[in-house]
């Protein structure tokens, strides 16, 4: 393989068009059935198609697969069929079963699958992670996050995200998976446990809070809603830790940026801590996906971790209850 990667893009939306796309070097082919959706991609694709069987012949080192939930797993197991890695949108699928399922079609056929929790490669969230490790803020024993907005207006009545069959879920389906996947990454802990409240939960959650456990006895809470006005701030996340709080505003989301600062515990003052400030967490996802399609670097978290998100987002919307 040389030169860049040759991306195939299956989903030529928003967060394709506006914001992966863009950060890749090479997009050698795009899927979707919507022509002007597919003619929006930034890139100048090769091939542009409709058809499954052509996008995967035409000559691909990696898929990003950026669909409504639903469509994930079939493109997954298509794309390990054909032996081609493949970086996925969260949430991994609409269910745990289809999320297990993705996962062992890629064992079967020994490609890397990975879930695309860009928020792990924001340059902001990466400082934290090692200001926790070099146990700056102390024992860390309380994460909080508020992350929220105002539903998209081009989102209509028909549109997939308020159907249940095709997103899985509603407000906690659609951003939970972030908060929860970047408490683990930043603490260096596992999610072990979940419990959920919903709000408005017809025909999808507009909002819900869900509270975990983490390894260490870290104790989250993630809240999150569509019904949040984007004047407000709405992005916020902290760390609570026997020497010091971490606190960020607006790092997490699409964008870079955002700030983020740490009050020490022994004279309550604030510090900010500095960060690349331009560094694009999809570039970044991207860079590092590369890297171990390439086998220069592993990818470098365990899909378990993607598993443990999927388990407590259906805990969440589709509570198993006690048997009788
Ligand atoms: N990481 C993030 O920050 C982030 C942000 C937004 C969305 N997402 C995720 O990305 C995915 C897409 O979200 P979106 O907001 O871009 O949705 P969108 O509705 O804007 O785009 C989805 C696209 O997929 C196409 N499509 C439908 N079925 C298809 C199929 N079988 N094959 C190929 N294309 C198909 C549609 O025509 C549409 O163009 C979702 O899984 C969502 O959860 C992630």
């Amino acid at each position: 393989m040389s030169g860049p990667l040759r991306w195939g893009l299956a989903g030529c939306g928003w967060i394709a068009r506006d914001h992966v796309a863009p950060a890749m070097a090479r997009v050698q082919a795009v899927l979707d059935p919507d022509r002007a959706r597919r003619a929006a991609i930034p890139g100048r694709p090769a091939v542009s198609t409709d058809d499954l069987d052509a996008f995967l012949a035409a000559g691909l080192d990696a898929v990003y697969v950026a669909t409504p939930n639903d469509q994930h797993r079939p493109l997954v197991e298509a794309c390990a069929a054909a032996g081609l890695p493949v970086l996925c949108e969260k949430p991994m699928a609409t269910s745990l079963a289809d999320a297990e399922a993705m996962v062992a079609a890629c064992r079967e056929h020994g490609v890397l699958y990975a879930t695309a929790h860009n928020q792990r490669f924001h340059p902001a969230h990466e400082a934290l992670a090692v200001l926790v490790a070099r146990g700056e803020l102390g024992t860390v024993s309380q994460a909080r996050i508020h992350y929220a907005c105002t539903a998209p207006a081009w989102w209509d009545a028909a549109d997939w995200h308020w159907d249940p069959a095709r997103a899985g879920g509603g407000a906690v389906f659609d951003l939970a998976p972030h908060g929860l996947d970047l408490i683990g990454v930043l603490l260096g802990a596992e999610l072990l446990e979940t419990t959920s409240l919903l709000q408005r939960a017809d025909p999808v959650e507009e909002g819900g809070v869900v509270v975990g456990r983490w390894t260490g006895d870290v104790l989250g809470i993630v809240q999150v809603s569509y019904a949040c006005p984007e004047t407000l701030p709405r992005r916020t996340l902290e760390l609570v830790g026997t020497a010091g709080m971490a606190r960020a505003l607006d790092t997490m989301g699409q964008d870079p940026g955002g700030t983020l600062e740490v009050i020490d515990a022994a004279d309550g003052r604030a510090r900010p801590v500095p960060f690349d400030a331009g560094g694009d967490p999809f570039a970044r996802e991207l860079a590092a996906f590369e890297r171990a399609v390439r086998g220069e670097q592993p990818w470098p978290w365990p899909v378990e971790r993607d598993l443990a998100v999927m388990a407590a987002l259906e805990d969440a919307v589709r509570p198993r209850g006690v048997p009788a």
